[in-house]
């Protein structure tokens, strides 16, 4: 299969010049407008070097892993609608601010799209969680639909879709046409991933333009088993049950 060149770059504080920073892999670009990469820092490199690492044990995948869908589920809250909102502070000033307009849901792809509950949740209090099964054929890598279950109002909120792994984007690709058989409007979809394949990408972006995606990384292809490459291996096993 062809990959594509993942590019290097600097990476390290400002304060130091870019010879004494290391070079790391960093995610590849890609021209789909509606695909958000979230910033190459140094933070987000380590982070992902450390679950990429076929050595971390399964506690520090759950650390680490939790870490950065922090981050995916902070960056997707600003991809959200918000209206003015002025208040007075204690000390009889007015501060102009905003305010998030609308109603949010959770949508997990069962079983690695759960691991991202957690950190919704801790941003969003009380947030409706909704649920749809989907499992990959390890041999031919096609998706099968089992099970859904989602609030019964999905269609008037926004829902951030959660799975950690958009790989051919078979599985991804299904969930987002049970969302949209239950009416929520495609632009109102905010997909949260925290590695995708090129091919993964360019599959959402053609089939769903208006529906956004934030992802941590976008990694150089697949390989024959429609694996992530170079991936991190099969993440509903690391956070799991390895
Ligand atoms: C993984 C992953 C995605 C899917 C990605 O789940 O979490 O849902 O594969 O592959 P695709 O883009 O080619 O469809 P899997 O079906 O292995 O189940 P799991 O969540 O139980 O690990
Ligand atoms: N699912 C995973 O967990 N990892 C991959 O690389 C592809 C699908």
């Amino acid at each position: 299969k062809e990959l594509g060149r993942a590019p290097s770059k600097c990476v390290g504080p400002e304060y130091k010049s870019s010879h004494e920073k290391p070079t790391a892999t960093v995610s590849t670009e890609i021209p789909h407008e509606n695909v958000h990469i979230l910033p190459q820092t140094s933070q987000l490199i380590s982070l992902l070097t450390m679950i990429r690492d076929k050595n971390t044990k399964r506690a520090d995948f759950i650390f680490y892993s939790n870490r950065i869908i922090r981050l995916l589920v902070e960056e997707g809250l600003n991809h959200l609608p918000v209206q003015q909102h002025t208040i007075t502070t204690p000390v009889g000033r007015t501060y102009n601010g905003v305010k998030f307009e609308g109603k949010i849901c959770g949508v997990s792809i069962m079983r690695a799209g759960e691991s991202m509950e957690q950190a919704l949740r801790e941003c969003c209090r009380s947030v409706r969680i909704g649920k749809i099964l989907i499992q990959r054929d390890e041999e031919t890598s096609q998706p099968r639909l089992f099970y859904d279950k989602l609030p019964e109002d999905i269609s008037d909120r926004w829902v951030l879709l959660l799975d950690p792994m958009l790989a051919t984007g078979g599985s991804a690709l299904m969930a987002v046409d049970v969302l949209l058989s239950k009416g929520v409007p495609e632009e109102r979809i905010l997909f949260l991933n925290l590695i995708a394949s090129p091919e993964g990408a360019a599959n959402f972006s053609k089939r769903f333009p208006k529906l956004r995606v934030v992802t941590a990384f976008v990694d150089e292809g697949l390989d024959e088993k429609n694996y992530i490459v170079p991936g991190l291996g099969d993440f509903g096993d690391r956070f799991y049950t390895l």
